[in-house]
């Protein structure tokens, strides 16, 4: 593991298990010859202009809180406090359903389908326009490293808001029956881990289907979908079309509450998204949930090793692990388990820990202090459980919320690494002799998000996908993302599929 350049260009001199921190900003001497140490390449900041402070955005208007309370939003890899948010209360909520109500009715319900679809199209453009922007002020917010919000996050962005609005004339082909009709006031709460993308994909289907908007995102990470609200105030989108409510659980509670919201999208803990639907439940409110996961990524003897390792590692490094489909079970056929398992390590130490606003970055901040303890408490409970623990040697800033790529063998299905999502940069490696015993092991989680097959044979992953209990299944790649294609889960990871035709659904009434 190479030691990035620390964001603040503190000495951090934590010790990753495994081995001692290689010695940065030096030659090292390695097998192969001299090593060069990386030089920084840091993305400017100056693109992003910060606020003191943001007010939510209500009827196309920047305002603040009624009560006037604040949250702070800081920049996970150096703790610094980037600006003051708004927190939402119940009558902010409520003023919040009133103008998405109005804007529904009287401007957006009615408005002809092309002509939304322009609205959707100059949000696309902006967000392109803007992208660097929006990829640096994502990388502060949420820790993530820039060549992901540059290269994943802003473009998919773009891309849904791109993909719907071709959609918003054709519903009437779209297999839903003649005239479908737009649900209304959608109440939409989003996490933390990617929060532009998630914000596009809620609103971006809702909108294409004539439906308004009342987004809250994730209180650790506030700041895109603000400058989202701006993007839209200069397509012109008409006031109440999208509202953002910041806040935190209770905002979003009292949102999920509204006897206004006709139908309520979630994309978080199963832990909330339980208390969601006892809330909803009766209420004859739609809803959606997109929830946790525990997926197992498949190795058999016959996959392309150096592909398979590729696909392990954006499995579950990329974006710190922060992916509800990441790939964080391991499971590898017994006969290669050692080889492949080599070769992880090999890689690993390839990759770069540090500053997310350095080009070099392959591993960002995690997003926060309590999701730090969540990874730590998960992984310490594996060593506890008797998992063997390896880190490739690694230097941790000494300020920011850090975690090393760690992997676990020797695991056992029983062991909590095993069966709870972790969240964090943790991989646990599991082994199988047969194909039965992959289906069996795999399917053995109360989730069904995600799944992974690497084999050179056509049939196997047919057979396999067939038997995999998991809403999407990745063969020979991982964490692929387009809008075209619906995305989703079943049991514990949630219902309902969102991008796609599939995801329009939620927001039609057929
Ligand atoms: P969370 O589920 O509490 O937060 C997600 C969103 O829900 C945030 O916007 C939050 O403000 C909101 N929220 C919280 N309580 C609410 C309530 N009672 N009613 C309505 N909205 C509410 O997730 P958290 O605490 O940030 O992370 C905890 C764990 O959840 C993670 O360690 C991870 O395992 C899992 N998680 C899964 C995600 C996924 O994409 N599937 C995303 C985020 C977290
Ligand atoms: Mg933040």
């Amino acid at each position: 593991m190479q030691a990035g350049k620390d964001a603040q260009g503190a000495d951090g001199n934590q010790t990753a298990p495994g081995g001692p921190a290689r010695p940065s900003g030096a030659l090292a001497e390695t097998a192969g010859g001299i090593d060069w140490e990386y030089a920084p390449a840091p993305e400017s900041r100056d693109v992003v202009t910060l606020a003191p402070e943001y007010g939510l955005f209500i009827n196309g208007e920047f305002a603040p809180a009624a009560g006037g309370a604040l949250f702070a939003t800081v920049n996970p890899a150096t703790e610094e406090p980037l600006a003051q948010v708004a927190e939402a209360g119940a009558e902010d909520v409520d003023r919040a359903v009133a103008a998405a109500r109005a804007a529904y009715e009287r401007v957006w319900g009615p408005m002809a389908p092309a002509e939304r679809a322009k609205y959707l199209y100059r949000i696309a453009r902006v967000l392109q326009e803007r992208s660097r922007e929006f990829a640096v002020l994502e990388s502060l917010d949420n820790g993530k490293p820039i060549k992901e919000t540059r290269d994943v996050d802003v473009p998919l962005a773009a891309a849904h808001f791109f993909y719907h609005a071709g959609w918003a004339d054709k519903l009437e082909y779209a297999g839903f029956g003649p005239s479908p009709r737009p649900v209304g006031v959608a109440g939409q709460i989003i996490p933390w881990n990617f929060p532009l993308l998630m914000a596009a994909w809620k609103l971006a289907p809702a909108l294409a289907a004539g439906n308004t908007c009342v987004l809250k995102p994730a209180e650790t990470t506030p700041l895109t979908a603000l400058l989202l609200a701006q993007v839209c105030q200069e397509a012109g989108l008409p006031p109440g079309v999208v509202n953002v409510l910041t806040g935190a659980g209770e905002t979003g509670a009292a949102l999920v509450a509204h006897p206004g919201v006709d139908k309520v999208a979630f994309t978080g803990s199963t832990e909330v998204g339980k208390q969601i639907q006892r809330t909803v439940a009766g209420t004859g409110k739609r809803l959606t949930l997109e929830l946790g996961g525990k997926a197992a990524n498949v190795v058999f003897d016959d996959a392309p090793v150096e592909a398979a390792v590729e696909g392990i590692v954006n499995g579950i490094f990329f974006n710190q692990g922060h992916v509800c489909c990441a790939g964080s079970r391991l499971l590898v056929q017994e006969s290669v388990a050692d080889a492949v398992v080599d070769r992880l390590r090999e890689r690993l130490g390839t990759l770069r820990l540090g500053d997310p606003l350095d080009k070099n970055t392959d591993i960002g901040a995690i997003n926060s202090r309590p999701q730090l303890d969540k990874i730590s408490e998960l992984a310490a409970s594996g060593e506890a459980e008797g998992a063997e623990r390896w880190s490739p040697p690694c230097q941790l800033p000494g300020r920011g919320y850090w975690f090393p790529p760690t992997v676990f063998t020797g695991v056992a299905q029983s062991h909590r690494i095993a069966r709870e999502e972790i969240f964090g940069p943790v991989l646990s490696v599991l082994t199988f002799r047969t194909p039965q015993e992959a289906v069996t092991k795999a399917n053995n989680t109360p989730y069904g998000l995600s799944a992974g097959v690497w084999t050179d044979k056509g049939s196997r992953i047919l057979w396999l996908a067939q038997r995999l209990r998991a809403g999407v299944i990745w063969a020979n790649t991982y964490n692929r993302f387009d809008p075209a294609s619906p995305f989703g889960g079943y049991r514990e990871s949630g219902f309902g599929r969102e991008g796609g035709r599939h995801g329009l659904a939620a927001y039609l009434d057929a």
